[in-house]
């Protein structure tokens, strides 16, 4: 292999080379995207993060470098040195950007070979997700993944210069934190010089930031790595990073119009595209009322309807049944839904079984003999009364759910997205941004027979709910607000509970004591003493930022080296098993170890 020198260092970037270099002398440096050998002619494509070039080799080319040329193979790391000229009308390559023009090589070095990749390095390439992480730098080179990478730096940048423009102080918060009792798992990370004792993986730095604000800081931000151990899906990762912001003096509204000016700053400098603020707001309640979800997908209709007022005297005992139990009947109009095949619909009562939902009931209203799971057990003015308070018109279909509030919200929420998805009705150009408000601030788990905080334990209820804390913690409505866009939630905030009497109350309405208050967050009290200002934030979860501005769908996309769904790394194989005289020295025992799969 040939030494890198000087002369073999790159004055411009392939991609870049166009017809307005014609003329001039350059030097080129990447990987060999692929050669083509015609005999008396050789061309070489040319790549780095920039784009491809050709490089051209002809009978006027000096021997060796056409020789070396012959022998070079996709992925070969090369330099090479020449005058940039005309393709000439007819090779001319219109899709792509250097496609006028090549490279006359005059010199070349091969730097290092490669063996052929076990995927090729193209756009959109359809390989299985194992082979590509496996190989993940390989993986990265595709121009698809680099752009996104790319992407996401840029975004960054205008990240911080936006915070940086309008006052905001970034500063790091540690890394290895106390154990949090709330939330998600942690990541515990065991600590040498205090056997038996972990830190643990910030899961965000929610309390360090608060405590900024006791300090005086005033506005900080962050660009913050979390750690999270919970069930990964396409919008979620173990360790993913935020865009971590509070504001002290201020409430909601300062929060909200930072963050819409914030998104209009990456509409403006990166999509290139207007964005209307300020963005519509909607209560949790009606969220929930009308899309089953606290984070609506509104580009699209198909609200729910509630029809338990209709049915809870019927004949169907489901439906009767779930108003008597406490629970609902509600349902979507899939507008010329009717056309759907039994096979389809029987899908989606697959699909709503994943919820929870222990059936969906279903009308098709088709002109000629109406099909339905329940019309047999009901009088014809009862379907009558519902298709006319679900506007079910001729040619629609009504996908009913009885169960729980919790179960018929869940399941239909979801329907309603996968229909619309199944069905084409989701317009992709759209970016429909929302705030959702006043979401409550406890939720009950039947499970452990407790209250826990919806959003996290420091977040201040609405004033006038306050009496309730103590009689019906349940409808205690928070401060708190999420920026949800196109179905996604985007990021979440709240106004902070800022004094000891009230941050006692909320700690006493999750059962957590004196005494566990004291262990667990005794330094938040402690600090109460000594002054603190009034204090809201917000974060935005960075990857999926990037994800949904791109038009993507999965957050692994724009990260670098992620993991799999089961949160291991393929390609440097982790997490794995540990020296076990470190482990010794950590006071660790092994007792269950995972089995090696085969
Ligand atoms: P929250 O838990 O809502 O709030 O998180 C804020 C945002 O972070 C992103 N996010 C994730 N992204 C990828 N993978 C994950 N596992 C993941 N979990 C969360 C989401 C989410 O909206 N400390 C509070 C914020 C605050 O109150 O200021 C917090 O962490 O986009």
């Amino acid at each position: 292999m040939k030494s890198f020198t000087n002369a073999d260092k790159r004055t411009h970037y392939c991609g870049t080379l166009s017809a307005a270099n014609i003329g001039e002398r350059v030097s080129v440096a990447g990987w060999c995207q692929r050669q083509r050998d015609l005999g008396s002619l050789i061309f070489i494509d040319l790549r780095d993060r920039t784009g491809i070039v050709q490089l051209a080799f002809d009978e006027g080319t000096d021997k060796e470098i056409f020789d070396t040329a012959f022998g070079i193979r996709a992925e070969y790391v090369i330099t090479a040195q020449g005058v940039v000229r005309s393709r000439g009308e007819s090779a001319i390559n219109k899709n792509i950007p250097t496609g006028e023009i090549e490279i006359y090589v005059e010199s070349m070095k091969v730097l290092t070979v490669a063996q052929t990749p076990p995927f090729a390095i193209v756009e959109n390439s359809d390989v299985k997700p194992e082979l590509r992480l496996k190989h993940r730098y390989l993986d990265l080179r595709r121009p698809d993944l680099q752009r996104n990478i790319i992407a996401r730096s840029e975004i960054v940048k205008l990240t911080r210069n936006y915070f940086a423009d309008n006052g905001f102080i970034d500063v790091e918060t540690p890394c290895l934190i106390k154990p949090t009792p709330e939330g998600a798992r942690d990541y515990l990370v065991p600590s040498r010089v205090h056997p038996g004792k972990f830190y643990a993986l910030p899961q965000s730095p929610q309390l360090y930031k608060q405590l900024l604000m006791y300090s005086g800081f005033d506005r900080y931000i962050q660009i913050a790595r979390c750690f999270r151990d919970e069930d990964l899906r396409a919008d979620r990762q173990p360790e993913f990073t935020q865009i971590d912001l509070e504001m002290s003096f201020a409430d909601e509204e300062d929060v909200i119009a930072v963050n819409e000016g914030y998104l209009k700053c990456l509409f403006d400098n990166f999509m290139h595209q207007p964005l209307e603020v300020p963005f519509p707001r909607m209560t949790w309640k009606e969220a929930m009322n009308r899309y089953g979800s606290d984070k609506p997908d509104t580009r699209f209709g198909m609200e729910l309807c509630d029809i338990s007022d209709v049915v809870k005297n019927c004949e169907f005992s489901v439906f009767a049944g779930a108003v008597a139990d406490g629970g609902s009947v509600r349902g979507i109009t899939v507008e010329g839904g009717a056309k759907m095949t039994r096979k389809e619909i029987d899908s989606l009562v697959e699909f709503v079984k994943t919820y929870g939902a222990k059936g969906l009931a279903w009308y098709k209203n088709t002109a000629v003999a109406p099909t339905s799971s329940f019309a047999k057990f009901m009088k014809e003015e009862e379907i009558t009364a519902i298709l006319e308070k679900m506007n079910v018109k001729e040619g629609d279909l009504a996908l009913i759910v009885a169960a729980k509030n919790k179960v018929v919200y869940d399941s239909l929420g979801a329907l309603r997205c996968e229909v619309a998805k199944k069905l084409g009705l989701i317009d992709k150009s759209k970016f429909n941004f929302l705030w959702v408000t006043e979401f409550p601030l406890l939720e009950y788990s039947e499970e452990d027979g407790r209250f826990y905080a919806m959003h996290h334990p420091f977040t201040m209820p609405m004033e006038e709910d306050l009496p309730l804390l103590d009689t019906d913690p349940g409808a205690v409505r928070a401060r708190a607000y999420d920026c949800v866009l196109n179905g996604t939630e985007l990021g979440g905030g709240s106004v902070r509970i800022h004094t000891t009497e009230l941050q006692t109350r909320m700690f006493d309405a999750l059962g957590i004591g004196a005494e566990e208050a004291d262990e667990k967050f005794g330094f938040l009290l402690e600090a109460f003493k000594y002054g603190v200002p009034p204090h809201a934030g917000l974060a935005f979860g960075l990857d999926r930022v990037v994800t949904l501005l791109l038009g993507l769908e999965d957050i692994r996309d724009v990260i670098a080296f992620p993991k799999v769904q089961n949160a291991s790394e393929l390609l440097s194989k982790c997490p794995a098993a540990a020296d076990p005289a470190a482990l010794a020295e950590l006071g660790i025992a092994v007792v269950a170890e995972e089995k090696e799969e085969a």
